[in-house]
């Protein structure tokens, strides 16, 4: 195992009805600034429930965050907490608003160009304060609500915004608030989260038996419930379940001591901004031919992963790795999530525009091996197109 630190502040507030809570949650006095999307916490009443929890606290609003959050939309609600002295940030919403309320969180106080807060990649930026922020999840995907991570839309390419002072101080998570969900949003959760312990996972091995075996138990998890949320969306102890596992495969526990991938995240995230496809539409194209061409490097945890997660013990190595990344495609389809570039209606040149965005990106040497380049995510993303 590798050295690591652990230190995770989040204060997870899990369970159905605790919205009320936020009034003990929140600090007293404070100005809060609630940020949201599109709309769908009013027509479902979460914002409702939200404002009477925050009592007589001043609350301001900031509504429009888009899926994908843009700079130009996020500078708004900089300008507004600046204007106004907002000292308390409320993200409501899915990963798109939690990673957006992030971004203001650090370029509120920010004194210089705040562009440059996303020119860091995965390494912090140079910032010693933030705002405090919260959050209440409204879909389970990304892991947002647990990790201080961010990934914000700027000038047509997906930047990473990643800080120790952007962990929400508190998450509710109510799995009831997910009921209103689109099949394809839940779907799409799924695999997100699925993807985001595969990215952790599915590397070299390096004797980490906790983590693999907790990886393990949440890609198990993710298998069994994927369909029963689907099916019964208001079955409460599967969402509760996705709920838990979508948080629980993003929150830094799985991911400490062990070698991280990430390529078929920096791909995906070239799919969505090229293209506007869905962030786990994204990664359900490119997983499985990324590892048609990465079974050398990635061997042994390929073939665990075979043997663990999908009880494939039968005929030679290859087979079996084979077997695997037929399952993991299989069980994105059956979710309802298309696996193949073509299926989203993206012309076979489109995979130059994603080489050269990579390069732009400076994406040229990806994998826990720091060993893919470019000429080979051409040919994943051939592979990947039909
Ligand atoms: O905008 P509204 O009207 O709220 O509608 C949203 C949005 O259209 C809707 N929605 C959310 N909760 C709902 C709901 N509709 C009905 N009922 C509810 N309870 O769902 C749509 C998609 O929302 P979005 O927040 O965009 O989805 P998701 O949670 O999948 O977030 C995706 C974003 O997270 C980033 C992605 O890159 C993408 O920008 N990621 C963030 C990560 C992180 N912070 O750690 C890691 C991930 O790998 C990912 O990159
Ligand atoms: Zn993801």
């Amino acid at each position: 195992m590798q050295n690591f630190d652990y230190r995770n502040p989040t204060h997870i507030v899990f369970g159905q009805d605790r919205l009320g809570e936020l009034d003990t949650l929140v600090p007293k006095g404070a100005k809060v600034l609630v940020l949201y999307g599109g709309g769908s916490v009013k027509r479902f009443g979460t914002l409702d429930k939200v404002l009477a929890g925050l009592g007589d606290r001043t609350v301001l609003e900031f509504s429009g965050i888009e899926p994908n959050p843009q700079f130009d939309t996020l500078m708004k609600a900089v300008e507004l907490v600046r204007a106004e002295q907002v000292d308390f940030l409320l993200a409501v919403g899915g990963g798109s608003v939690m990673d957006g309320t992030k971004f203001v969180a650090a370029a509120a106080p920010y004194e210089g160009d705040t562009a440059d807060l996303l020119k860091h990649g995965f390494a912090p930026p140079p910032i010693d304060t933030a705002l405090p922020l919260a959050t209440v999840a409204t879909l389970p995907a990304t892991g947002s609500e647990m990790n201080m991570g961010a990934v914000i839309s700027y000038q047509g390419g997906k930047f990473p915004l990643m800080s120790p002072l952007l962990y929400p101080q508190f998450s509710v998570l109510d799995p009831s608030l997910t009921f209103s969900l689109p099949p394809v949003q839940v779907a799409n959760g799924v695999v997100d989260a699925f993807v985001h312990v595969l990215e952790q996972y599915v590397t070299f091995p390096v004797g980490a038996q906790v983590q693999d075996r907790t990886a393990e138990g949440i890609l198990k998890a993710l298998i069994e419930i994927g369909p029963v949320t689907l099916a019964e969306p208001e079955n409460y102890e599967a969402r509760a379940n996705l709920m838990w596992s979508a948080t629980s495969a993003l929150n830094g526990f799985i991911g400490v001591g062990v070698p991280h991938d990430w390529s078929t995240h920096m791909i995906g995230h070239e799919l969505t901004a090229l293209f506007g496809i869905d962030h786990g539409q994204s990664l359900a194209i490119v997983q499985p031919s990324m590892w048609k061409h990465r079974k050398a490097q990635k061997r042994a945890k390929l073939l665990q992963y075979a043997e663990r997660v999908w009880d494939l013990t039968e005929g030679d190595e290859d087979a079996r790795i084979d077997a695997a990344i037929e399952r993991t495609r299989a069980f994105f389809e059956s979710l309802g999530v298309k696996t193949r570039l073509s299926d989203y209606g993206v012309e076979r040149e489109g995979i130059d525009k994603v080489i050269d965005a990579l390069q732009a990106h400076g994406m040229v040497a990806l994998s826990e091996q720091g060993d893919l380049g470019l000429e080979e995510s051409r040919k994943i993303l051939e592979d990947a197109y039909a």
